[in-house]
């Protein structure tokens, strides 16, 4: 079994910035998430139409905006006018979509690791990867940890890895585990991989520990869930409930 670095970063991790008690992917609810002592998050990263790095789920704006149509087709100067707060609730309205530097600059100020999950408009893959790495070596530069990227896509992982080599990687895995998942985390060069609770058994979490590489698991909401997959051997799980489910209670 090849040495691997094992995971250096917090073992809970605020989904989406801080899941759904804030407006996911903005700044309110990286606020929240370090309120309940969070000190990492994951968040959504996408590029707009002149190449701002931006933090939405969606290729779509519909769901989590006051306009519609997509990120993608928009300049960063209309997409950082939106209301990415309303939709959640009235004591957010007004809350901008953040940029990627914004984030950095949170995030680093407030001592939060981060794990930017880069998530390309549909068939901006390769362009997204190489962007977001790009970004992501020069905003974190000189942090004690550099940001985990990861994604699903394995054209943007491929991007990043030719663009920042150094940038630790994670294959996000959306349904069954494939059963070639070790030679996929090499060609990468990836550290781990970041699975389905649905998908996670102790058998799978185990053979991919004893191979030496990483497992974070998304998005538990359940304490006793968590607990389980950690004394499984589970590096990290990723929850939505920053309020129940605290980084205080799994030291
Ligand atoms: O990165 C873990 C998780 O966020 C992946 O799924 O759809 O919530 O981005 P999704
Ligand atoms: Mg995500």
């Amino acid at each position: 079994t090849p040495c691997r670095p094992d995971w250096p970063y917090p073992t809970l991790i605020a989904h989406r910035g801080a899941g759904h008690h804030a407006p996911e992917n903005t700044l309110a609810a990286m606020r929240m998430g370090a309120a309940q002592g969070f000190m990492m998050m994951e968040y959504d990263a996408k590029l707009s139409r002149d190449g701002v790095a931006l933090l939405l789920h969606d290729d779509a704006l519909d769901r989590t905006t006051n306009v519609s149509g997509n990120a993608a087709d928009k300049t960063w100067a209309e997409l950082a006018a939106v209301d990415a707060g309303s939709w959640h609730s009235a004591q957010y309205a007004g809350e901008p979509i953040p940029s990627l530097h914004a984030i950095a600059a949170f995030t680093r100020a407030n001592h939060i690791h981060s794990n930017i999950e880069i998530k390309p408009h549909t068939g901006l893959d390769a362009e997204t990867g190489k962007q977001i790495a790009r970004l992501a070596r020069n905003l974190w530069a000189g942090a004690t940890l550099p940001p985990l990227l990861s994604s699903f896509s394995e054209t943007a992982l491929q991007a990043a890895l030719d663009e920042a080599p150094e940038l630790p990687r994670a294959l996000l895995i959306s349904k069954e585990v494939p059963t070639d998942w070790a030679k996929r985390l090499q060609r990468l060069e990836c550290q781990g991989l970041n699975l389905n609770d649905q998908y996670t058994t102790r058998a799978l979490v185990e053979e991919i520990r004893n191979a030496g590489y990483t497992v974070a698991v998304w998005t538990v909401n359940n304490r006793a869930r968590a607990q389980e997959l950690l004394d499984w051997g589970c590096n990290a799980i990723f929850t939505d409930e920053v309020q129940t489910i605290l980084p205080a209670d799994f030291v």
